[in-house]
């Protein structure tokens, strides 16, 4: 799908469908009272009903029968004035999209105000529109044979109408971003959708190595036997069950001066986790080959950090296993000796991300990071807590937990705060070695998150739990069901706010 920017008045463009982004109460701007006309009053009429008010999540669809050049509108709904924002923006723009391929219109013209709150200019607007387009037409596909594939077909061409031609070079610009992120995002989702038999962490590694190739990243990965060699404790128990070798991915972007310490993000790895010995129910157990959806986030911010050249340092790690029960696997009761030296009790099989990503942790501080974030799929309990719709935040830095909060809402990937007080650290307190790896029921998301604490000493650090929203079971105007691809559009506003900074 190509998409283009031009300056158009919309109600003068030929196109097979006319999307126009509509407030409440704004009936009486020129452009809608043009159109009402045009329409012979249908317009109000739908308002006057309560078909069709602006509100965000409605959709109109109009056949002006040759009164304009359009040969539909489709009118979608952004909230009030003052509500307006980039995911407002987003969530409309791929509700449209989901509109045109439903009808399989070959192209579409897109007008949305450009006004999203105070500060924001039509640059922002126009890459949140774009997002929204792009992220709507995702779909995982790859095992569909042709005949199944060819049931839905993206229009080719999609225009982007802006009011004024001086903000063209700037909009173009800004959609250039877009495409760089999405494509970004969709890698990531891509990795999540990926069925276990195909995504070892062999896979995984290969898949990193690809996005190196397409840009300027530099790639490396630890195999079994350097892991052993250097003493990943904790991540080798875990992947003992498996017959697939595990691996530290290592991906490096260097956009900063020479000597600015980089800011790592650290993503779990799971390839799939059945649990181990502490077998999970069979109920829903293939989701869990969406269990490296950190990972993923890391790969896929990374790749977008290098194809936006931003202008930071960065290093992305990424242990990668796989979780299973066998004859070879580790054992509830068993001790692991960590990297760090700290020894670990496992009470609990099914409870391997903080594990692999307790030496991941230890790992980075060769790098002497500026500040350190991990995404992890880390407990159910964070969507017993928070449900599906929200990132839980933990971490030792509250600037650095507020500055991801703002790039939360700024991205549309929200944020919530869980706190991280001493108190919790006595869930996870062993008689017989230094941590245990579970804390039992209570606050599940939080002991997990005290159990990594343990590890993340020396640097700013923050954590957050993806389980709830890195895999969606309903789809959502630009998500699709399946693989969300979370984390990486928030982190790229996160790093670019940063590197702003410098
Ligand atoms: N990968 C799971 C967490 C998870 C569950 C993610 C559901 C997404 C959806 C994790 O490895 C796990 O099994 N956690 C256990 C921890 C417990 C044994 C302390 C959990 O949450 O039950
Ligand atoms: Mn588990
Ligand atoms: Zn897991």
């Amino acid at each position: 799908m190509d998409i283009k920017i031009r300056k158009v008045a919309p109600l003068q463009i030929k196109t097979p469908c006319l999307v126009i982004g509509v407030c409440e109460k704004t009936f009486s701007d020129p452009l809608l009272k043009e159109l009402d006309q045009k329409l012979g009053g249908l317009l109000h009429k739908a308002q006057r009903n309560g078909e069709f008010t602006g509100k965000s999540g409605e959709q109109i669809l109009f056949q002006p029968a040759g009164h304009l050049p359009a040969e539909r509108v489709l009118l979608v709904g952004l909230g009030t004035k003052t509500e307006v924002s980039h995911e407002k923006i987003r969530l409309a723009a791929g509700s449209a999209m989901q509109q045109v391929t439903e009808k399989k219109l070959t192209q579409a013209a897109v007008a949305l105000p450009l006004c999203a709150g105070e500060k924001s200019d039509s640059a922002a607007c126009i890459q949140a529109a774009a997002e929204g387009l792009l992220l709507a037409g995702y779909r995982y596909d790859r095992f569909l044979s042709e005949k199944n594939r060819k049931v839905r077909k993206l229009p080719k061409s999609v225009t982007l109408l802006i009011e004024n031609a001086s903000e063209k070079q700037a909009c173009e610009s800004a959609l250039e971003k877009a495409q760089k992120l999405c494509r970004a995002v969709m890698i990531a989702r891509d990795l999540v959708n990926a069925p276990g038999n195909i995504k070892s962490p062999d896979y995984l590694a290969e898949q990193a190595q690809a996005a190196a190739d397409e840009s300027t990243l530099k790639c490396k990965s630890l195999g079994q036997k350097e892991l052993a060699k250097e003493g990943f404790g904790a991540l080798l128990g875990v992947a003992q069950g498996s017959v697939r070798e595990p691996h530290l991915i290592i991906l490096e972007h260097y956009g900063g001066s020479k000597k600015e310490p980089p800011v790592a993000l650290v993503g779990k790895g799971v390839t799939f986790d059945s649990g181990g010995i502490s077998l999970k129910p069979g109920e829903k157990m293939d989701e869990m080959k969406m269990d490296m959806a950190g990972g993923a986030a890391v790969i896929g911010t990374m790749l977008a950090a290098a194809l936006l050249e931003l202008p930071i340092n960065l290093v992305g790690i990424v242990p990668t296993v796989e979780n299973m029960p066998s004859g070879t696997a580790y054992r509830p009761g068993d001790i692991l000796t960590s990297l760090s030296g700290q020894t670990i009790e496992v009470l609990n099989t099914d409870a391997e991300g903080r594990l692999i990503l307790a030496d991941a942790l230890t790992y980075v501080k060769r790098y002497d990071p500026k500040l350190v974030i991990d995404l992890a799929t880390l407990t159910g309990a964070c969507i017993i807590a928070l449900g599906y719709h929200v990132t839980a935040v933990l971490g030792n830095d509250e600037k650095l937990v507020q500055s991801l909060l703002n790039a939360g809402e700024e991205s549309g990937e929200r944020l919530w705060q869980l706190p991280l007080w001493d108190d919790y650290d006595q869930q996870i307190k062993s008689d017989v070695a230094d941590v245990k790896n579970t804390g039992g029921r209570p606050a599940g998301t939080i002991t997990a998150a005290a159990f990594l604490k343990k590890f993340a000493c020396d640097f700013r650090w923050a954590h957050l739990d993806i389980a709830g929203t890195a895999w969606s079971n309903q789809s959502q105007p630009y998500t699709p069901k399946g693989g969300t691809g979370v984390g990486v559009r928030m982190l790229v506003a996160f790093l670019q706010k940063l590197a702003a900074k410098n």
